[in-house]
């Protein structure tokens, strides 16, 4: 892109920004030559002296912070939209991204489409909505069609950030790339799947937004649901964006919605203590759950999903365990059982390994069990991109591949939706302590619906 594209992001004053987006750009920046003015636009007073500092802090890059605006506005009243629609008189490409709490995205889309910021079928403006996109399905339906009055389909750009992490694309390499793992892919050879996103940080100052969220609908409605639906959908005719799509919907279409008797919720220790969390904040801060998929493929394997703050450590994986191989005697003793496990590890340390069981060296024939690890990082020289570069190299190209469809995030509505409102409706959070796995319930959970019990790679003997 010749001239600078003009990237508009409302909640700029915020976490994401700070964290996820500055730095990103910067990188592609000072690494691609991206050619960007960053306009943060929002409810807060600043100068456009503070916001440049900001920038320069958040991504170390003078060229970008130099250029930087900030435009103060009221999300919800249109009048106030009217001083960006001037600064972005004449520019060449125009993306606003909403980096704010999903309750604002309504109310901002409707300003940009009655302030005429946004121009329908002019594919030079565009719009990045950040996940979860909606409350419910009923918001989620709302705000998509919303969306397709302002925009076509082409200039809207909903983002999940895990879909733009290389491992997890690399979940269908892996899948469909492989023939040693497509035959065992299947409820004949695999006994259970178990997937952990843990993080070891609290909800630090996130209230306004995560308070009103909880841990299913930050985390489970999008970042887990669009994993699973790429560890469990049927091969894609091709790997086209659209195909890819194709493939997850109906995945997703598989999954029944969540049984509130099926799942645990935990709120961490000091969480009623952060600032800005109600007093009495029955919010969720871990959640645990079965999933079952109701297809030829995948009928009654046990399936386990789990995330939560404030945990032991930070890890996302997936592990696959296969049915066990029968045990044979060896002097009329049974040689120890050792499950074969598939561990996907989306981060940190990103890799594959498979933990099988192998015989001791020596004169006995013991078992005992043994890993083999992929290192993601050494296939390139380079450090791996951060997924937030993925995806807004992907917008500023206007190319689609790394971003959920309307209609899969509706489907993903439909299946948490009855627990959401289950647990708004009654009840309480068991607790937690800071730095443990949350709730023992979640370990009963597992053991009593036949997955076994929670692993996570590091933990486990021959695992990496
Ligand atoms: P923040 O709580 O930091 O909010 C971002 C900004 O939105 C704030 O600085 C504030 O800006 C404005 N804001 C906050 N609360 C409200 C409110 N109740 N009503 C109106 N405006 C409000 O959230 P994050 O930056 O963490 O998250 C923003 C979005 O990004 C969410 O949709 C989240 O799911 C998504 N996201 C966040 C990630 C992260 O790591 N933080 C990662 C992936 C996605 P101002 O006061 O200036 O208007
Ligand atoms: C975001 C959530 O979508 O993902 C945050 O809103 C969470 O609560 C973050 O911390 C985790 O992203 P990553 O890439 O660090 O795993």
């Amino acid at each position: 892109m010749a001239e600078a594209a003009d990237l508009v992001i409302f909640g700029a004053s915020g976490d994401l920004a700070r964290r996820k987006i500055l730095p990103s750009l910067g990188r592609l920046v000072s690494r691609d030559g991206v050619s960007v003015r960053v306009i943060g636009a929002g409810r807060s007073q600043k100068s456009t002296a503070d916001f440049r500092e900001m920038v320069k802090e958040a991504s170390t890059n003078q060229r970008l912070s130099a250029t930087a605006e900030w435009v103060q506005l009221d999300y919800a009243e249109p009048s106030t939209f009217a001083p960006l629609k001037e600064m972005l008189t004449g520019s060449p490409c125009v993306i606003f991204y909403l980096a704010t709490p999903p309750e604002t995205f309504s109310e901002i889309v409707s300003c940009l489409a009655v302030g005429e910021l946004s121009t329908k079928a002019d594919a030079s403006r565009r719009v990045v909505v950040e996940k979860p996109l909606g409350h419910d399905l009923a918001s989620a339906h709302k705000l998509n069609r919303q969306l397709a009055e302002a925009f076509e389909e082409e200039q809207i750009f909903r983002i999940d950030h895990y879909l733009a992490k290389d491992t997890v694309q690399n979940v269908m390499a892996l899948r469909f790339s492989n023939s040693l793992f497509e035959p065992v892919w299947n409820r004949t050879l695999i006994e259970t799947i178990l997937i952990t996103v843990a993080e070891e940080e609290g909800i630090g100052k996130r209230a306004g937004y995560y308070d009103e969220t909880g841990a299913v609908r930050d985390i489970i409605q999008n970042h887990v649901l669009q994993l699973l639906a790429l560890i469990t959908m049927e091969p894609p005719t091709t790997f086209d964006a659209e195909y890819v799509r194709r493939a997850k919907r109906a995945a997703l279409r598989a999954m029944s919605p969540i049984d509130p008797a099926t799942a645990v919720r935990g709120q961490y220790e000091g969480y009623l203590e952060e600032e800005g969390v109600a007093a009495d904040s029955r919010r969720e801060t871990y959640a645990a759950m079965r999933v079952s998929i109701d297809n030829w493929r995948w009928d009654g394997v046990p399936i386990f999903v789990r995330t939560g703050k404030a945990l032991t450590r930070r890890v996302t994986e997936v592990v696959i365990r296969l049915r066990d191989a029968p045990t044979l005697r060896i002097g009329g003793r049974r040689q120890r059982g050792i499950p074969t496990l598939i561990v996907i590890r989306i981060q940190p340390d990103e890799g594959i390994s498979i933990r099988i069981g192998a015989k001791r060296p020596g004169t006995r024939f013991e078992m005992v069990p043994a890993g083999m690890r992929l290192d993601y990082a050494r296939l390139t020289k380079a450090a791996l991109p951060d997924a937030y570069e993925n995806v807004l190299s992907e917008v500023l190209a206007g190319g689609h591949s790394a971003f959920p469809g309307a209609e899969e995030i509706e489907l993903s509505w439909e299946i948490v939706d009855p627990l959401v409102r289950s647990w708004e409706a009654e009840g309480h959070p068991e607790s937690y302590p800071v730095g443990s796995w949350g709730p023992h319930a979640a370990d009963d959970l597992v053991a009593a619906g036949g997955g076994g019990r929670w692993i996570v790679s590091g933990d486990e003997p021959g695992t990496a």
